[in-house]
């Protein structure tokens, strides 16, 4: 059998976090913040080694529109907003204030508040009622499961030619091989949907509980 991805032990974890920006003063302060306040949710905050991929990808598409569907507390956006090109915004998607004024904290101190703009609802709402215009540059995909097909839908005719969609959470934890809910279940038509949909080329990376990437053509 050939090479495949390690199965990361907690060291060698440790090391790849420690050879990845985004684990700064200000980002290790709202994980630790997030364990602590919210220990119920804290496993839905991307991982470290995400965060320096979503600054990277934001940096490679020289990104001036970003779109973040699922805020949480703050993590994703704050490595977005880092990889931003002058002048850029990212807007973010959330229905919870409890969450995302924790966001604002983190954002506050890192000095990325002017580059960010919060909407809190539904973003199947919000989503929907964004400029039709094809300008956004980098999206990433990340709050309720059941409705990633509706988030998909709005944003790929929103994204400019060579733009990416980023979207975490497509492996569950490895049940896609066998769903055990009515998310999991979506998940796996999601992403032979995705590999199908001809007008994105996409890869799926095992990184973290999964991402894909998928620019648009
Ligand atoms: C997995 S967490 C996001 C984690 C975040 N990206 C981070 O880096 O920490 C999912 C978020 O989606 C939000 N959410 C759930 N349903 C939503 C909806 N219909 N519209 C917008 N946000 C929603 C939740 O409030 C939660 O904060």
């Amino acid at each position: 059998m050939s090479f495949r991805t390690l199965n990361l032990t907690d060291e060698l974890h440790a090391y790849v976090v420690a050879h990845n920006p985004n684990t700064d003063e200000v980002a290790g302060a709202l994980i630790e913040e997030t364990r602590r306040v919210l220990p119920d949710n804290a496993g839905m905050q991307i991982a470290p080694e995400q965060a320096g991929l979503l600054t990277m990808l934001t940096r490679l598409v020289d990104a001036k529109v970003a779109v973040e569907v699922g805020t949480f507390t703050g993590y994703s956006a704050l490595s977005i907003s880092r990889g931003l090109a002058d002048g850029g915004k990212l807007i973010c998607f959330d229905i919870s204030t409890e969450f995302t004024d924790i966001a604002r904290r983190y954002w506050d101190l890192a000095g990325v508040t002017d580059r960010i703009e919060l909407r809190i609802g539904p973003a199947q709402k919000g989503l929907a009622e964004l400029p039709a215009d094809p300008v956004v540059d980098i999206a990433f995909i990340d709050a309720d499961k059941s409705s990633y097909p509706t988030y998909w839908d709005e944003l790929v005719p929103r994204m400019r030619p060579g733009g990416l969609l980023v979207i975490d959470n497509v492996l569950r934890h490895g049940r896609v091989l066998n769903p055990e809910t009515t998310d999991d279940q979506v998940i796996v038509g999601f992403n032979t949907m995705v590999r199908d949909d001809p007008r994105v080329d996409s890869i799926l990376l095992p990184v973290a509980d999964g991402i894909t990437v998928a620019r648009v053509r």
